[in-house]
């Protein structure tokens, strides 16, 4: 495919023959790509007059700085530890400069788009202008293209490059529609879906069967007299008092709930029963039968009971029982229960309701693997202004995700652009906790081949690392399960064949970040894996996860009105969430900040002794046994399990 003539004449003389731009800067290639995403192919040059919605996503000028305002708010040893940041200040920080809106207005002016055209959203990040084809390819210096995929249907994109003046390039993050194959050709309203729902990107499902019997259940719950019978209890059936007992949990009453906060995130269809909370609660908890949780609806969330199932029950049954039961019946546990039963949701949804500047933020989500409000598809229509929920949800101290997805189901920008979004929420005080998934080195049983697509068979044998637990931002939470004979701890690293291996791994997209500089060198080093680096990044630069544990194993949860045994991250996930609300609340009783982004202050030494050290067991997938936990951090169980009444005594010490 060749690059559009005009382009080339435009760099061979200097000046412009072919179009209305009398500016007299450089061009130069602003994004580019090196092939055709698999499987699509181009048919025919875009006709002249289709008309774009093109939208030019401006620099955030601080945003490289992300990570270094981060740890300055949450290394325990920065003298800023815990001065978080207002939503006000975070959206400043990162707000286009004026400079930047005005060069890219008059470049677009310069280039005879008339100023009624051209509009700029309310906070400031992106600039938007309806041209056609024609006007593009002359803005861009690009040629149009339909391509086309049998399963997708047909999208209009640019060749392999675009160019933007010089002095634009440095103000602009990106341009699209451009060299991403998300713009529909000729998407009608009227038109079914043909991109997959979010609810097969992202997946909490945990797997479970029918617990043993229930009256077994309240047996485990009684007043510790032999720790060592207790925990073989445990091993058959946990229930919040193994919980407890296992990670030093076992004084908490909350002193400042009023001022404290966790939140729950559920992906509709995903919901609880209320029968089901009151089933548990009567067992584990009774002072809290009747309790639910406080709910935020996030773009047309339903607590739905239109279909009742394990899947669709299960997982928001498992989370909210015992995140509620752990904090207890005076700590509310807010619910987001995001999308309707349509659209479904993606975690876009939720990070839109948390922080309104999401929204709109690189030119907002991706219409291709996020919901698209109003839905053509006949669900959520939205709100008039935003046309979706942007800022309307409170941020919670702890946000826990039971889900998990791969990082090869999206592409590097569209990772980076959450992954930065967690960073500030942590910059504003917020703990963001991701289960790894259920599948070891694989994504629910998939692995890559060598072209990095995911899929089963002969040639996919390369790890699949998770996504977003890969992100450096966020608390990446793997599963352990009990096991009386290993020594010291009792727990190894969870794998249940067929139900549960803990996800870990290292990351092909994200660099390592500082905190974790020096276990994750100690672990390659001294238990170099026994797989060569076309099996997994093994080069020692790229994060690795998890970042820490807890028991994944064996859950008793009234589910559809049965007991059941739950395998999954998406159960140790809440558990963790619960146990740093408990720290936090300590902390907030004694005047200082939550914890927010953990992660610098965890890795430390001092915190690291406060964790079980988990040396037992792998996470198998992709027809090897994975990776071994081994003293130390390891990339199955990360730095181990809390003793969450050591920790909250070592948070209480940092300012
Ligand atoms: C606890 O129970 C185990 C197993 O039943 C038994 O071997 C051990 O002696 C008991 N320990 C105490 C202190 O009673
Ligand atoms: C918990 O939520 C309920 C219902 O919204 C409210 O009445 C109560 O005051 C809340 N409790 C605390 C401690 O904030
Ligand atoms: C349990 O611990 C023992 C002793 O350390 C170890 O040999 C065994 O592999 C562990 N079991 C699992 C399932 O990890
Ligand atoms: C390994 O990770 C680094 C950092 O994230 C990345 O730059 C590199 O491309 C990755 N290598 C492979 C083979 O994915
Ligand atoms: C808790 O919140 C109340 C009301 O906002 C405030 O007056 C009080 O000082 C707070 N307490 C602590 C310990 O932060
Ligand atoms: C639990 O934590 C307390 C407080 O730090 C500590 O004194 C105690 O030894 C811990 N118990 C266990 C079993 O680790």
């Amino acid at each position: 495919m060749h690059l559009a003539s005009c382009l080339l004449t435009i760099l061979a003389l200097g000046l412009s023959l072919c179009g209305a731009s009398p500016a007299p800067s450089r061009h130069v290639v602003h994004e580019s790509r090196s092939s055709i995403p698999t499987g699509w192919s181009p048919v025919r040059r875009a006709d002249q007059d289709i008309v774009l919605p093109l939208r030019i996503g401006l620099v955030q000028p601080n945003i490289h700085k992300v990570e270094e305002y981060l740890m300055e708010v949450s290394h325990p040893q920065s003298p800023g530890y815990g001065k978080h940041w207002t939503p006000a200040e975070v959206g400043h920080a990162f707000r286009p400069s004026k400079e930047a809106v005005d060069v890219v207005r008059s470049w677009l002016l310069m280039s005879a788009l008339g100023a009624d055209r051209i509009r700029m959203t309310n906070d400031g990040t992106w600039i938007r202008v309806y041209v056609t084809v024609k006007e593009a390819e002359k803005l861009l210096g690009t040629e149009y293209y339909v391509y086309e995929k049998e399963t997708e249907g047909e999208v209009i994109a640019c060749a392999d490059k675009y160019h933007l003046p010089e002095h634009v390039s440095g103000h602009v993050e990106l341009v699209t529609p451009t060299l991403q194959f998300d713009f529909k050709h000729k998407r009608r309203a009227a038109e079914k879906r043909d991109r997959p729902p979010p609810s097969k990107l992202w997946r909490g499902i945990p797997t479970s069967n029918v617990s043993p019997a229930s009256s077994a259940v309240a047996q485990v719950n009684g007043p510790v007299e032999n720790i060592t019978e207790q925990l073989s209890a445990c091993g058959e059936q946990i229930t919040p008092a193994c919980l407890q007992l296992l990670y030093n949990f076992t004084d908490f009453t909350p002193q400042v709930p009023g001022n404290n906060s966790i939140a729950i995130v559920e992906l509709t269809p995903n919901a609880y029963l209320a029968s089901d909370l009151d089933m548990f609660f009567a067992n584990f908890s009774p002072s809290q039968v009747g309790e639910r949780p406080i709910f935020v609806s996030i773009d047309g969330g339903v607590v739905q009971t239109t279909t009742e199932s394990l899947d669709d029950n299960v997982e928001s049954d498992l989370d909210l029982q015992y995140a509620m039961a752990l904090v207890g019946p005076t700590q509310n546990v807010t619910l987001l229960q995001a999308g309707d039963l349509v659209e479904g949701a993606s975690p876009n949804d939720v990070l839109d309701a948390l922080d309104a500047s999401y929204c709109t933020y690189e030119g907002g989500d991706d219409p291709n693997l996020d919901p698209v409000y109003p839905d053509p598809d006949g669900g959520y229509q939205g709100k008039a202004r935003t046309r979706h929920d942007c800022g309307t949800a409170p941020l919670p101290n702890v946000l826990s995700f039971s889900y998990s997805s791969a990082e090869a189901y999206f592409t590097p920008a569209y990772m980076e652009r959450m992954c930065n979004e967690f960073a500030k929420l942590g910059l504003m005080g917020v703990t963001v906790l991701w289960s790894t998934g259920d599948y070891g080195v694989a994504t629910f049983g998939d692995c890559l081949d060598a072209a990095g697509d995911l899929g089963s068979g002969t040639d996919y044998t390369t790890f699949s690392p998770s996504f977003p637990a890969t992100c450096p931002y966020v608390t990446g939470v793997g599963a352990t399960q009990i096991n009386t004979t290993s020594t010291r701890t009792m727990e190894s690293a969870a794998y249940e064949p067929g139900k549960l291996s803990s996800g870990g791994g290292f990351s092909n997209i994200f660099a390592l970040p500082s905190y974790q500089q020096t276990v994750v060198q100690d672990y390659l080093t001294n238990y170099p894996p026994p797989y060569s680096s076309s099996v997994y990044n093994s080069s020692g630069n790229s994060r690795a996860y998890p970042d820490l544990s807890a028991n994944g194993v064996r859950y008793t949860v009234a589910a559809d009105g049965e007991w059941l045994s739950v395998y999954g991250t998406s159960a140790s996930t809440p558990v963790i969430a619960s146990f740093f609300t408990a720290i936090n609340d300590a902390r907030i009783a004694a005047g200082k900040s939550s914890i927010g982004f953990i992660n610098p202050t965890i890795y430390s030494s001092s915190f690291q002794a406060a964790f079980n050290d988990i040396t037992d067991g792998s996470n198998p997938g992709c027809g090897t046994q994975g990776f071994y936990a081994e003293p130390g951090w390891d990339p199955v169980t990360g730095i181990g399990t809390p003793n969450v009444a050591m920790l909250r005594d070592l948070w209480l010490e940092l300012q």
